[in-house]
């Protein structure tokens, strides 16, 4: 089974003759569908052209800390946070030895030192290098720091020399990170659909009743539960933000082409998470061509009730499925949410309030109370990446 699509990887090369080894392994990677940004040292280049590198993972290879004419600084710390495993390969001494000591002379150990993923390295190095008592003794610290090491194979060495010291083969390494994933991946097989953003409702050809949602937190979700390995659907409603890697997103507009769309998806979902502002009316006729002021005078626009799809699709829920609504409140957020909770048969609501400082609609951050009929956990403010996390979490659990 692929686990790899999808998935943020660093292939970080060092300056060893292994490195011809590591355009095979970047190549499987992106063969089989994950994003791979590659962060080569100094001494990677003289091995391996980053040329070669930035066409086959179709991104600029890292390796300066900055960019020579223009003096812009390439941050280590958002690619570190950005990436699901990091795999350094060829690891060479000087590279596990900087590794293990924080000896932060290169891009590629900056962003060893700034990852937050799980960590894996490929030693390639001469027998006697390898079996030096420094190399043991790095190689042990690395074990500690909870490096994982893909150990040498026995065999011919650039040196025409025979012994420990030969990189994994690219498809032994891959197939490493495949497992690696199919371990870490708590919702594969699952089906999950996540409704985003606002719905706009048709006034005139120019005009339409909207709201505020940017959609962040929605996509956030649908990211994170495809990192984790589930079939994702999308159904978003018009936002300024990018199709999620490896999630299908379907966009529509107004609240009865969410109903459809969602409706859709639900059939077959094990998990729905309603995370979309859908507006709670739209106008009850729509006209065809520009209202004008003058001509049309209008004072006033008759509205109609849209669907409740959060509502739509508790009132047909199988058994086993889990539906998740969001609750934004200005007041009485808590007996608002349980509310709407058992109104909409849902199985658990995560309420956000507008009175909270960096909550809510188009901030980076959120900060929720998580309530299921038997149980109510409050969340500190966190990035909405990161509340994502704690949602899919509590989701993992009920499954
Ligand atoms: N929801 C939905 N369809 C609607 C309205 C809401 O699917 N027409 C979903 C939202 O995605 C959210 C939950 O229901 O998961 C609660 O949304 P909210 O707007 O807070 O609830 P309303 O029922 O509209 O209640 P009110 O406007 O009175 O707060």
């Amino acid at each position: 089974m692929n686990n790899l699509a999808g998935k943020h990887i660093i292939l970080g090369i060092s300056g060893g003759i292994a490195a011809y080894k590591s355009v095979t392994l970047l190549r499987l990677l992106v063969k089989a569908g994950a994003e791979v940004q590659v962060v080569i040292t100094p001494n990677g280049k003289e091995f391996i052209t980053p040329v070669t590198l930035s066409s086959l993972s179709g991104k600029p290879v890292v390796s300066e800390f900055f960019t020579a004419n223009t003096g812009e600084w390439h941050s280590h710390v958002s690619l570190g946070l950005w990436a699901d495993v990091m795999i350094v390969a060829p690891a060479t001494a000087s590279t596990l030895a900087k590794m293990a000591n924080g000896v932060a002379d290169n891009m590629l150990i900056t962003t060893y030192l700034s990852a937050k993923c799980p960590v894996f390295v490929a030693p390639a190095m001469d027998l006697d290098m390898m079996a030096h008592p420094s190399t043991t003794r790095n190689l042990a610290t690395l074990r500690a720091d909870g490096v994982r090491i893909i150990e040498p194979e026995v065999g011919e060495l650039a040196s025409h020399l025979v012994g420990r010291g030969r990189m994994e083969e690219p498809e032994n390494i891959a197939t490493v990170l495949n497992d690696f994933f199919g371990e870490n991946s708590p919702l594969a097989g699952r089906k999950v659909l996540v409704t985003a953003g606002p719905t706009y409702e048709r006034i005139d050809p120019v005009r339409f009743i909207g709201n505020f949602s940017t959609g962040k937190m929605g996509y956030a979700i649908a990211a994170e539960a495809a990192r984790l390995g589930a079939d994702v659907t999308l159904v978003s409603g018009p936002t300024a933000l990018p199709d999620p890697q490896g999630v299908t997103t379907v966009r529509v507009e107004s609240a009865r082409q969410m109903l459809e769309a969602a409706q859709k998806a639900f059939a077959d979902s094990d998990v729905a998470v309603m995370c979309a502002a859908v507006a709670d009316y739209a106008p009850a006729h729509y006209v065809d061509r520009k209202i004008k002021r003058e001509h049309d005078k209008v004072d006033s626009i008759e509205l109609v009730r849209n669907p409740d799809i959060a509502a739509t699709l508790g009132a047909t829920k199988r058994p086993g499925q889990i539906l998740v609504g969001f609750a934004l409140e200005t007041d009485n957020g808590e007996s608002n949410a349980r509310e709407k909770l058992s109104r909409k048969n849902l199985d658990m609501i995560v309420l956000n309030s507008l009175a909270d400082k960096g909550a809510g609609f188009g901030t980076d951050t959120n900060k929720v109370t998580i309530i299921t009929r038997s149980s109510e956990e409050i969340f500190p403010l966190k990035s909405k990446q990161d509340v994502a996390a704690d949602i899919l979490n509590r989701i993992i659990k009920d499954l």
